[in-house]
């Protein structure tokens, strides 16, 4: 917590549909300070809308904002009209370099499929039903921000590299999260890697079999990232927690999201030693449905509690905000993503505004 003794956001809407559905997850937040949570909040540029005021897609005034407060909501970077820009000014080097500056090494995953939503899985109902896992990311590591890495021209011929690099402390970090987290659920871990390829994978498995050793009750299996991926399509419940490096977790933790009906539901938070997070809906910026108020919000409003809960200490209200989202599916009310015919859909606003109104209930009851 920072001097002052009321907890601080700093909000980042980013591009694309990201203030939209940040708008309503601060009306979400608004609702808790109606009913005596005190939190600040702050707001600060990231992505393209900081690189076209500032030229970069992360200014220091937002590392330095980051890093007086207690928790960052993210809303999405990215859009089209960055595509011709340098890569280090791209808006999504700005959220790598984010992530790298806080030290935000843990990357939390959750695919969770609601009773309501089963039909919108592309995955057969009883495949899918209750499907609950955690997908652990390693999030300042491996080929994403490997050294050496260029792109250059050697005898006239264009070549590119980059490098896929861990060292044990790195991977026993975040062995160390995913255990813990294991623990906490159904005691399963299966840590994902490329072994039968990779020395960075055998060392990946080596440490994550010392790790393991402390926490015996969790029951730990390898699996090979192509398998992986197969079975997450095949048979999904099998999972609890998976563990796995950047670029693997990337992946893998879209092919799990869209197990859920839609990628417009999950939340992610991404913490550092602390407990200090980054709280963003896993989609991105959409800028096809950009500025036109139907995006959903769900997943930045989950996000929300996931702050709550890992960095703002207040578990109760963050059980309130899911416990919101249910009633509002139950409901009925259903973004263009997650409707059945795409009929009759609500708008982002609306969507926001029937969570906020259940959560009044919960607040005052
Ligand atoms: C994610 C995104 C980012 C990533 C992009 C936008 C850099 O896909 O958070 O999964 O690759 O980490
Ligand atoms: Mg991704």
């Amino acid at each position: 917590m920072t001097n002052s003794n009321i907890p601080k956001i700093l909000v980042l809407p980013g591009d694309g549909i990201g203030p939209e559905i940040v708008n309503e997850a601060v009306k979400v937040i608004g609702c808790l300070r109606e009913h005596g949570v005190t939190l600040e909040l702050q707001n600060g540029l990231i992505g393209g809308a900081a690189y076209d005021e500032t030229h970069s897609p992360l200014p220091a005034e937002t590392i330095a904002q980051a890093e007086a407060c207690d928790a960052v909501l993210l809303g999405a970077v990215g859009g089209p009209q960055y595509d011709g820009v340098e890569r280090h000014l791209r808006p999504e080097q700005g959220l790598l370099d984010i992530r790298a500056e806080l030290n935000l090494f843990a990357n939390l995953r959750p695919a969770l499929l609601y009773a309501q939503l089963a039909s919108a899985s592309s995955l057969k109902p009883e495949l899918v039903s209750d499907l609950d896992l955690l997908i652990v990311r390693e999030l300042t590591g491996g080929i994403y921000f490997g050294q050496p890495r260029a792109q250059e021209v050697q005898n006239n011929i264009r070549r590119a590299y980059n490098t896929m690099i861990y060292d044990e402390n790195e991977i026993r970090r975040i062995a160390h999260v995913a255990f813990a987290a294991a623990q906490k659920r159904d005691k399963r871990l299966c840590s994902v890697d490329k072994a039968n390829v990779l020395e960075v994978s055998l060392l990946w498995r080596e440490v994550v079999e010392e790790v393991h050793k402390e926490y015996s009750d969790v029951e730990l299996s390898h699996m090979y990232v192509d398998n992986a991926a197969m079975q997450l399509v095949r048979a999904p419940k099998q999972f609890d927690v998976m563990v796995t490096s950047n670029l693997f977790g990337d992946i893998l933790s879209d092919a799990a999201a869209m197990l859920t009906g839609s990628i417009g539901m999950l939340p992610s938070a991404s913490l550092n030693e602390n407990n200090k997070g980054m709280y963003e809906p896993i989609h991105g910026s959409a800028p096809d449905i950009a500025g036109k108020n139907i995006a959903n919000p769900l997943a930045t409003i989950l996000s929300v509690a996931m702050m709550l809960r890992y960095s703002l200490n207040h578990a109760v209200e963050a059980d309130k905000i899911e416990q919101a989202v249910v009633m509002t599916l139950q409901q009925g009310m259903r973004t263009q993503d997650i409707s059945d015919s795409g009929n009759n859909a609500v708008s982002t606003q609306e969507m926001g505004d029937a969570v906020v109104k259940n959560l009044q209930q919960l607040m005052s009851a």
